[in-house]
């Protein structure tokens, strides 16, 4: 397989970076190709600009004072051309992060606020009009798993517990992003109570790491229901008979 890691952690000595490097070696050992995005490595620039903003299609032509060149050729500043080419190219994505106030780290959601531009991240439409997301879309096909670690306990992202449900935590990434593109999430990989883990714990991490690459193109993912498989009416609204009764993001799991 292809594989595209995405990597967003500020230190190469890091726990992160110790399992990214696991996972790279984990990769090549099982005959994958690798492209790697070290975020802050690249010193990737997160903030979506105007310019960057203005080339969105339907807006580019409205805005003056923007890159005259840029705009006449309708053309993407290159380092968001040059990760959508990653993404093209690549059969899955790895997304590893530390957890960072319930959610990615902000060169990461730059990423994404960056590359996942209109026509290409979202805004795609068939020839009848009808929008392509959440299961359809210009990433369909590939295959995105999680990584990530966070410092609270197993326990406290669980269904009862204080954090709330990890899962519910991770739902704007695993439906609002990588499934409204086209993506098909795997069941994330998080790596719990991050800041005490012992060499032990560490190995165990490790080989639970290889374990979910190995598995990379088979396992199962997460059963989302598609936007266009006839679930939802035409207000986006899922049917009544489907999770009768039930309100929440759990409702969207066919
Ligand atoms: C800015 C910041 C915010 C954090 N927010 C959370 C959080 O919301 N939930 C959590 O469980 N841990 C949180 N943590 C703990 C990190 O997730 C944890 O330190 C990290 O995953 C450990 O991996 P590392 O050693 O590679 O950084 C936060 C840490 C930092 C620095």
């Amino acid at each position: 397989m292809k594989v595209l890691w995405i990597f967003a952690h500020p230190e190469q000595r890091s726990l992160n970076a110790s399992l990214r490097d696991e996972g790279l070696r984990a990769l090549t050992e099982q005959g994958h190709e690798y492209r790697l995005s070290d975020l802050y490595a690249m010193n990737w620039n997160p903030v979506v600009s105007r310019e960057d903003y203005a080339l969105d299609p339907d807006e580019r032509l409205k805005v003056a004072g923007a890159s005259a060149t840029a705009l006449t050729e309708g053309r993407l500043s290159p380092d968001i051309l040059a990760e959508q080419e990653k993404l093209i190219w690549a059969d899955a994505v790895v997304l590893q992060f530390p957890l960072w106030w319930y959610g990615m780290p902000a060169i990461l959601k730059g990423w994404f606020d960056r590359v996942f531009t209109k026509g290409f991240g979202y805004g795609i439409t068939d020839s009848g009009g009808k929008v392509l997301r959440y299961g359809e879309g210009t990433l369909a096909g590939k295959r995105a798993l999680a990584v990530l670690t966070v410092g609270g306990r197993e326990s406290a992202f669980g269904p009862r517990g204080v954090n709330g449900d990890i899962q519910h935590t991770l739902f704007p990434l695993q439906h609002g992003t990588f499934w409204y593109a086209g993506l098909a999430p795997l069941p994330p990989l998080v790596f719990y109570s991050a800041d005490r883990m012992g060499e032990a714990e560490y190995s165990t991490a490790a080989k639970e790491l290889r374990r979910r690459i190995e598995t990379l193109g088979t396992t199962e993912p997460v059963p989302f229901r598609t936007q266009n498989g006839g679930d939802y009416d035409e207000d986006l609204v899922l049917k009544p008979e489907l999770a009768a009764g039930r309100t929440g993001p759990d409702v969207h799991l066919g």
